[in-house]
């Protein structure tokens, strides 16, 4: 069975160096994709507030043989649950929907500076994290304008940034930024758009025997990255987690950034509104 080598987050806890994602799949979708992701090998699961499925999360950790303190549970504070009192009623929530005491990654989903309470929100998980609901706290689509004022105002430094990241929108300055805070990066869409027939993805999944997902994907662990691509097709998700075993060389990872081209699909953090 595949497995994802397990990295060290700046507070001390292992996060899984791949990890499984679930939007946008409903309640029914996930429970039955999750449990397969299990069975897979992924033991890191990403969902939100937002996606609203969590429910279904809950339902395939309780059902799954593989034990609680083996899966590493991240989940995300919608934005409209952001303010300090809301964050931790909108925590309680998750924790209630997923039926579990805590959660191993808790993200603000969205800065949403217009908002103006991301700094709020975050004191509020600091407070949550220190008493056991949160093993480890984060952030997801934060720039560095947003993680320096929280780092300022709160002294506490994210153990993670959740970014849309692929092979034609890489972040090379945020993920920087991110690695110099110790801040381990995440990496949503890692698949992309159109990418799967791009001439030099295809020529390096020849060259290597692989399938152009894989490619993808090993370029994001081998940059430190850690991927969560999402998948309901049960040989897709395992072929996405075999990739632990083969390595691209310095010429191909070279080949892969020259695929640059600041293609950002999602929303820009400084304008995305979320609810
Ligand atoms: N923090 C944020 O703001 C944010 C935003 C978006 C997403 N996310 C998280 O990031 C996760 C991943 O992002 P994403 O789902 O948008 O994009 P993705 O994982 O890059 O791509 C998912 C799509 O690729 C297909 N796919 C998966 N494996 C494949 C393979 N080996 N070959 C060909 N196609 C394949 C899937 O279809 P099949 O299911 O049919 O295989 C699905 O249509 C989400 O599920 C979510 O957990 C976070």
């Amino acid at each position: 069975m595949p497995s994802a080598p397990l990295l060290t987050l700046n507070d001390g806890h292992k996060i899984p160096g791949m990890g499984f994602g679930t939007y946008p799949m409903n309640d029914q979708e996930v429970e039955a994709a999750v449990q397969a992701a299990l069975l897979t090998g992924y033991r890191l699961i990403d969902t939100a507030a937002s996606y609203g499925n969590e429910t279904g999360v809950g339902h395939a950790l309780q059902d799954s043989e593989v034990e609680r303190k083996d899966i590493f549970l991240a989940t995300k504070l919608r934005g409209a649950d952001q303010g300090y009192d809301a964050a931790l009623k909108g925590l309680d929530g998750s924790l209630q929907r997923l039926n579990v005491d805590y959660v191993d990654l808790y993200l603000i989903h969205w800065p949403l500076p217009e908002k103006d309470l991301y700094v709020e929100s975050w004191k509020a998980m600091i407070a949550a994290q220190k008493d056991g609901k949160i093993r480890s706290i984060g952030v997801s689509n934060f720039k560095p304008a947003h993680l320096e004022r929280l780092i300022q105002e709160t002294g506490v430094v994210p153990a993670v940034n959740q970014i849309e990241i692929h092979a034609d929108f890489q972040q090379a300055d945020m993920r920087r930024f991110n690695a110099k805070h110790g801040i381990l990066t995440e990496g949503w869409r890692p698949l992309g758009k159109g990418l799967m027939d791009n001439p030099v993805i295809v020529e390096l999944a020849d060259k290597h025997n692989r399938t152009p997902a894989q490619i993808m994907l090993r370029w994001f662990t081998q940059n430190d990255i850690i991927p969560i691509p999402k998948s309901s097709n049960t040989d897709r998700m395992r072929a996405n987690l075999d990739i632990f075993n083969f390595t691209l060389d310095d010429g191909d990872l070279a080949a892969i950034a020259g695929l640059e081209a600041g293609n950002r699909l999602g929303g820009d953090p400084d304008t995305h509104v979320e609810e």
